[in-house]
């Protein structure tokens, strides 16, 4: 486990999202009411790439594949016919304008 630098807090405004890959691990980057969250990219269902979904209400991410609905600060999964498995999700720390995760 290590702290990896993912983003300055000025790149990524709050109601938005990126993407980040870690050590070839892909990570979906939240900023949700100036606090940001991270959680695991690759949507459990078929691998999407979440960060190419649509970030809505103000904490979900739905997949553009085939409408998986995860909760952005916790990586559960809140909407879908089927169950499967929550996302990974990640500690943040803010420092100095810099946004980093533990992973
Ligand atoms: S790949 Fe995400 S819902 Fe199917």
């Amino acid at each position: 486990m290590g702290r990896f630098l993912i983003c300055k807090e000025a790149e990524l405004q709050p109601g938005s999202m990126k993407k980040v890959t870690i050590n070839g691990q892909d990570v979906l980057v939240t900023n949700i009411d100036g606090k940001y969250y991270a959680t695991d990219d690759t949507c459990t269902h078929a691998g999407a790439s979440l960060s190419e979904g649509v970030f809505r209400d103000g904490c979900t991410v739905v997949c553009g594949w085939h409408g998986a609905q995860f909760d952005c600060t916790s990586g559960k999964l809140t909407k879908f016919p089927v169950t499967i498995r929550d996302l990974g999700s990640y500690k943040t720390v803010t420092e100095s304008g810099d946004v980093f995760v533990e992973i």
